[in-house]
């Protein structure tokens, strides 16, 4: 009896766990079902993938999107348009919205908005704050719960943990990982005048030092050890730091950005000015080559984007008024894809940084692989395609990026999740179908 499929990927090259294989892939219920020749098989769709590389869905594990209270930057509609437009098949949010996302009723109000209008799956982070630190270890397991996220210094909101005490209860309540943002709050308030005298974004790196970020990250790190506690250090910035998580690899994972891989001070901010201000900052080059050594070495789990949009009338404020953060959710891929190019990692590396990565160290139930049973959830890419990113593609309510005008190598084609065609070639098909992702440490009964 001839074979019949939902969907059949014919002839792409995939990266699957036993390497680059050229393969047809059927997708039948929204899960892989057969991979390899399936000859006179019958699909109800069929996507011609013989010029196009396919990989497992990525995962943006990073990423903020305003809703519910900062609407007019974003929200999970646009938001999760931009990540699929860029080949992301699902996404974390962070929880500094307004009202924070610290409570069972303010996270549940996240998932009832996302129902219907998300266009890439998604899992939202609760955020830790000393009045719900005792209950984080109930909070952590609601489903579509990513994990805990600390603020260890201000950013954008008012979510702040910035004591070892209030840290270390936090840490102690709980098993699932716990993502950090790790700068020294004390430090930051000591040293702010350092940019209310300069008044150019070109201060932030100085601002906001090393020692800054290496004083948290130690400090989390030694929590981590003492309670046993999973922690994930966020967009890690300096080689200082990169350094030292390199010898406690056990409990602790690590993030970085590609922005942080692509763009350094001082250029960047005579270039872009508040454009390119975030936190933690863009750095200089020696910071920057210690980043592309940890992804090369595998100290870097995962890449998040941060995608963190302000408007551009937040973004034109004088510095250091200006806010923090940039686009990136759309972008991240192009930019990966071009960085494959240039040589500076590998196809298989990216995987595993943005597929398999954040399955593994967030314990994803049914991604973050090519492989039979998994959730039909594929990034088909284009590598030779030579593109330009510009301000008019991207999705986000912001309109901006500061990598308009560069010139990529490789493109994200189409973006299928749970085997639905999300996007083919720039063009959205509806409607959004986003469902909460899975995790294998809040099914019940595990
Ligand atoms: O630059 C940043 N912006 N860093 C953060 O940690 C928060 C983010 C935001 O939400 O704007």
């Amino acid at each position: 009896m001839v074979q019949h499929f939902d969907l059949i990927l014919k002839g792409g090259i995939a990266l699957t766990p036993a390497g680059r294989v050229r393969a047809d892939i059927g997708v039948a219920n929204g899960r892989i079902k057969a991979i390899g020749d399936l000859g006179v098989a019958t699909g109800t769709e069929i996507v011609d993938a013989t010029h196009l590389t396919i990989l497992p869905g990525l995962i943006d594990t990073q990423v903020h999107f305003r809703e519910p209270g900062l609407d007019h930057k974003e929200d999970l509609e646009t938001g999760t348009r931009g990540a699929a437009l860029g080949g992301i098949t699902a996404i974390f949010e962070m929880p500094n919205t307004k009202p924070t996302t610290t409570s069972a009723a303010a996270f549940n109000d996240k998932l009832d908005r996302a129902r219907g209008r998300t266009w890439v799956d998604h899992a939202f982070f609760i955020g830790a704050a000393a009045e719900n630190a005792d209950k984080l270890a109930e909070l952590e397991q609601l489903p579509g719960c990513a994990g805990i996220k600390v603020f260890m210094g201000s950013s954008t909101g008012s979510l702040l943990v910035a004591d070892d005490s209030t840290l270390g209860r936090v840490l102690g309540h709980g098993r699932r990982r716990v993502a950090i943002h790790a700068e020294d709050e004390p430090r930051l308030i000591e040293r702010r005048p350092i940019a209310e005298a300069a008044g150019h974004p070109g201060a932030h790196p100085e601002w906001r030092d090393v020692e800054t970020a290496l004083k948290a990250t130690t400090r989390a790190v030694r929590l981590a050890e003492a309670t046993g506690r999973r922690v994930h250090i966020l967009h890690v910035t300096t080689e200082e730091e990169m350094e030292f998580l390199a010898d406690h690899k056990d409990l602790i994972t690590v993030e970085t950005t590609p922005q942080h891989l692509t763009l350094a001070a001082p250029e960047c901010y005579d270039r872009l000015g508040t454009y390119a201000q975030m936190n933690p900052p863009i750095r200089d080059a020696r910071h920057r080559d210690a980043l592309w050594r940890a992804v090369a070495s595998g100290v870097v789990d995962v890449l998040g984007s941060d995608h963190a949009p302000h408007t551009r009338e937040e973004k034109d404020r004088p510095y250091p008024d200006s806010p923090s953060g940039m686009t990136g959710v759309q972008t991240l891929v192009p930019l990966m894809l071009d960085h494959v190019h240039a040589g500076r990692l590998t196809l298989e590396r990216l995987v595993d940084l943005l597929a398999s990565g954040p399955a593994r160290i967030y314990n994803i139930a049914g991604k973050g692989r090519i492989a039979v049973g998994y959730d039909a959830d594929f990034t088909l890419v284009d590598l030779n395609a030579a593109r330009t990113i510009s301000n008019d593609q991207i999705a986000s309510r912001s309109g901006w990026t500061p990598f308009d005008g560069m010139k990529v190598t490789g493109w994200p084609m189409a973006t299928i999740i749970r085997g639905r065609i999300v996007m083919y070639d720039g063009q959205l098909f509806g409607p959004p179908t986003g469902q909460p992702v899975r995790f294998t440490d809040t099914i019940p009964g595990a």
